[in-house]
């Protein structure tokens, strides 16, 4: 059965810090009211899971960001191991086909509480040079909303996508298919090493659900006033 999917609080906090007591240093000022919260390989692999149960024991949703690509077998177990973390959502690359993305759907399907599953379709820091080197023929874009149809129809609850892709993508997916993007920056804040860039309200107006966001909350003086900034600019959107 599908989770009923509440999607606010919308912004999804990357904690990308190499030390753990910085991680819970800024945690400590956010609410999980407002945001919730994405842990990605590099604190995963250095902290393990018992970072993520700190995280979700303070009432966070948490995001594991593991990306896993693996045999069908594999990742359904993996997913089934993140699931007994606690976390909210987990992702496996879209490109390890339909069996494996219905696999892990399946096993994840047969527990009382499971986390929501989403696809990586292209990463973004690939172009049309990288994906052709790899097989992949035509656009970024277009291999963008064709692992996105398939993952829709593999049973997926979304994808992670850059906001400009999410305009092509949300005419091709259902409804309740969420998109999930990263690449969001405030109108003030700088684009650190992001190149391609929405604000927090094109991005939603574009079709994203939800917005991932790093540096412009976790390297601000003050990271729950940002949050807040953010939260305020996306007040009027209601879809
Ligand atoms: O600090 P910033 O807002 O750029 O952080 C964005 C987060 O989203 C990072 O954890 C980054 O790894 C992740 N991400 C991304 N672009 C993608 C996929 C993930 O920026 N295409």
């Amino acid at each position: 059965m599908s989770p009923v999917i509440e999607k606010n609080p919308r912004i999804i906090v990357a904690l990308d810090f190499p030390v753990e007591a910085l991680a819970l240093e800024l945690v400590s000022g956010l609410d999980p009211k407002l945001c919730r919260l994405k842990v990605g390989k590099e604190m995963f692999t250095r902290l393990g899971p018992g970072f993520v149960e700190k995280l979700a024991a303070k009432g966070f949703d948490i995001f594991l960001d593991l990306k896993f690509h693996d045999i069908p077998n594999t990742v359904a177990a993996a997913c089934a191991a993140a699931a007994d973390l606690g976390v909210w959502m987990v992702n496996v690359h879209a490109s390890g086909g339909r069996k494996m993305m219905e696999t892990a759907r399946e096993r994840l399907e047969t527990l009382s509480h499971r986390p929501l599953l989403i696809g990586v379709t292209i990463l973004t820091s690939l172009g049309q040079e990288d994906i052709a080197e790899v097989g992949y023929t035509g656009t970024p874009a277009k291999n963008v909303v064709r692992l996105a149809t398939l993952a829709d129809s593999a049973g997926l609850d979304g994808i992670v996508c850059s906001p400009l892709e999410a305009g092509e993508v949300r005419p091709n997916v259902n409804d309740n298919f969420l998109l999930v993007t990263p690449g969001v920056r405030p109108a003030s804040a700088s684009q650190d090493d992001q190149k391609r860039v929405m604000t927090p309200l094109d991005a939603l107006n574009n079709g994203a659900d939800m917005l991932v966001i790093g540096r412009p909350i976790t390297a601000a003086d003050n990271p729950l006033e940002s949050l807040k900034n953010i939260q305020a600019e996306i007040a009027g959107f209601s879809k």
